[in-house]
């Protein structure tokens, strides 16, 4: 059988749905693109969000969302952005978290594939972290598993983007994830979020893929922040039984109005 997964990602979202973040009302921008999945992707078995979901970090924000994506209830999976909430998203999305204590993660297997959410937030900071505590709650769960094919999801890539400004904001322990990737050979898709664009590169000989936003969107390869012209976007990620697997990006058509 295949798994579908469609990846949201970066929605920046605020509990007023008219409140704009550099000029772009994202919560229009939300429900644009859940239409689009609906009639998309109607046999979606999991809709993972990747963080920066409420920008106001707001538990009322977290509320709304969840009401929002009744459609998909009991199929919603949630990690933290470096603006999320954690202590919120546990309340409003209490089966968000099954790993390390304190962090907000996922894991959903089959028989084939698993994919498994980390918690890469550091509260107060751009820049992310997994942390030793999680990469050996991580590590386990791989030793235990090794023909199942794992596709990983975090906020923050373990890559660059050639952007400067979001190169330093980064996954910091990125090379302790390389490590243990190159250990564990059944991973082999990383996704992403963060840097409100797509990006394809490589851990180890894991392929790393980031999603562009739902929220405001970036232009790639720039100093400093830009904002750029395209609709909000969602991943659909298809993880076949033999362990190949496609994914493509699809976005809505509305631009950006400034
Ligand atoms: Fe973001």
């Amino acid at each position: 059988m295949t798994h579908r997964i469609v990846q949201l990602t970066d929605c920046h979202l605020f509990s007023d749905p008219a409140k704009t973040l550099r000029d772009i009302a994202t919560w229009p921008r939300f429900t644009e693109v859940l239409e689009k999945v609906r009639r998309q992707v109607p046999d979606v078995d999991q809709l993972v969000l990747t963080g920066d979901t409420a920008h106001d970090e707001d538990l009322a924000t977290y509320d709304a969302v969840r009401k929002e994506l009744a459609d998909w209830e009991g199929r919603v999976r949630i990690i933290p952005g470096n603006h999320d909430n954690r202590a919120a998203l546990r309340t409003v999305f209490p089966d968000a978290s099954c790993g390390p204590i304190d962090l907000v993660t996922f894991q959903v297997s089959w028989d084939d594939w698993q994919i498994i959410g980390l918690d890469s937030q550091q509260p107060g900071e751009l820049p992310g972290s997994l942390g030793e505590e999680q990469l050996t709650w991580l590590r386990n769960l791989l030793q235990s598993a090794p023909e199942r094919h794992t596709l990983l999801f975090l906020h923050h890539p373990p890559i660059t983007v050639q952007s400067p400004w979001l190169d330093r904001i980064r996954l910091l322990d990125s090379t302790d994830l390389e490590r243990l990737v190159s250990d564990h050979p059944q991973v082999v898709l990383i996704g992403c979020g963060h840097v409100h664009q797509e990006v394809v590169g490589s851990l180890g000989r894991a392929t790393v893929l980031t999603t562009p936003s739902v929220g405001h969107p970036f232009r790639p390869r720039t100093e400093h922040i830009e904002i750029d012209s395209v609709g909000p976007a969602y991943r659909l990620w298809e993880l076949f039984p033999d362990g190949r697997w496609s994914t493509q990006v699809m976005y809505c058509m509305s631009p950006v109005m400034k």
